[in-house]
């Protein structure tokens, strides 16, 4: 495999580690502390580029491939893990699914809006009783003839306050099972959709996650998503891709982790010298370095994998399981490497040690994630 990048790759790496530095940093721990929605930067993230990254140009998006999104997303998660997954939600669950998905007139009548980050997108699958067990939709979309009737509730949304447009999955035909479901693009101020509860996370503070319902609420039928019954597949394949941003988030939390680790242990010291030249800590060094590396091979491998058009949903799911409880561990050890000072919000190393605990939960847990895998390894083998 070539994972030689290019000048343009370099240059979207650059530009985002800059970006991400001038204008997430300041403040990021008192967004963190009052759990502060991050409004203006997301409308500079928007005005960049990097909320609808790999949209065709022809509705306003970047044009750019799974590679640039990946390394734009790991700079970003250095920094700012908020600011992060309102990225990765809006490019790959939202972005993504319609242009891949939807109707001509859908992408023509919502992308150019997503894309700039006029609007914010939202996914909303998981439910009070349907969470890794997302077959058992429980909101229902009724077909009234030239409409549905969306009718349930939906929790842990990301950008569940800030969004001005829903893809909703929602269960038309109970006899049929997950074949069913449907999904759709339904608009915030729609009759009928209340914002619930705002979530007082461990990490990702500054991100709003809420509960929503909606009650009666009229869904146009070319507001469908593809074929009818075709929901449970498009979140599926869906969420594959977001797994993709999500392991780049992870990745981007554990290099950025390291890289302040990594800073502290040459400047602290201790016993007579820098901690960085006793053996102790420079192999816990060595071996963040390693892990890391490793992780971002699987986010570049599953990013590649996309980009040709392969099927990735394997790739997706090792990326996310293995970036995810690198970002884990990582972290931990980055606070041991600051001591008591990594305790302390100042220096950010903890809250990217909170930040990384989400990363092996949401768009599919750790066990979901091998779950994927070992299917898939069964399934080749002909044993499943
Ligand atoms: N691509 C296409 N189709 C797929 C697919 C994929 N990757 N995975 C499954 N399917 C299809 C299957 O082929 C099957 O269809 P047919 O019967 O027609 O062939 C159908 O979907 C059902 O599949 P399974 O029998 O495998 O279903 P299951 O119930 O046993 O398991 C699961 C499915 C993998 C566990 C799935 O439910 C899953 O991924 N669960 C986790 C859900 C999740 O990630 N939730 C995250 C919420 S979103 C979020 O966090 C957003 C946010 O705001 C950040």
């Amino acid at each position: 495999m070539n994972f030689t990048l290019t000048e343009e790759h370099h240059a979207v790496q650059e530009a985002t580690r800059d970006f991400a530095r001038q204008e997430l940093l300041p403040g990021v721990i008192d967004r963190d502390r009052e759990m502060k929605y991050p409004a203006e930067q997301v409308k500079l993230m928007g005005e960049l580029g990097l909320l609808g990254m790999m949209v065709d140009p022809k509705y306003g998006g970047g044009g750019m491939d799974t590679i640039s999104y990946v390394l734009a997303m790991e700079e970003i998660s250095k920094i700012d893990n908020s600011c992060s997954v309102i990225m990765s939600v809006n490019n790959s669950l939202v972005c993504w699914g319609i242009e891949t998905f939807a109707s001509e007139e859908l992408k023509q009548e919502y992308l150019p809006k997503l894309v700039t980050g006029e609007w914010i997108g939202a996914f909303c699958l998981s439910e009070p009783e349907a969470g890794s067990d997302a077959t058992s939709q429980r909101t229902t979309a009724i077909d009234m003839g030239d409409h549905y009737l969306l009718n349930g509730t939906k929790n842990w949304i990301t950008n569940g306050g800030s969004s001005k447009l829903h893809v909703v999955i929602a269960q038309s035909d109970p006899s049929k099972k997950h074949r069913g479901i449907n999904a759709f693009i339904v608009e915030t101020s729609w009759d009928g959709v209340t914002i619930g509860a705002k979530e007082d996370k461990l990490g990702i503070r500054a991100s709003d996650t809420h509960t929503i319902m909606y009650s009666d609420v009229k869904v146009p039928k070319e507001n469908r998503i593809g074929d009818e019954g075709f929901g449970f597949k498009f979140a599926m394949k869906v969420l594959s891709g977001g797994r993709i941003g999500i392991a780049a988030q992870a990745l981007g939390i554990a290099a950025g982790a390291f890289e302040l680790a990594t800073a502290y242990a040459q400047e602290r010291e201790a016993f007579g010298k820098p901690i960085a030249k006793h053996q102790i800590i420079s192999f816990k060094l060595a071996d963040m370095a390693t892990q890391i590396q490793a992780a971002r091979l699987l986010v570049h491998k599953a990013a590649q994998t996309k980009d040709l058009g392969l099927d990735f949903t394997r790739a997706a799911a090792a990326a996310k399981v293995f970036a995810s409880e690198v970002a884990m561990r990582q972290t931990v050890e980055a606070v041991q490497i600051h001591g008591g000072y990594g305790f302390v919000k100042e220096y950010h190393v903890e809250r990217l040690m909170r930040d990384a605990k989400i990363t092996q939960i949401y768009e599919g847990t750790s066990e979901i994630q091998r779950l994927v895998i070992a299917r898939d390894i069964l399934r080749k083998a002909n044993l499943y």
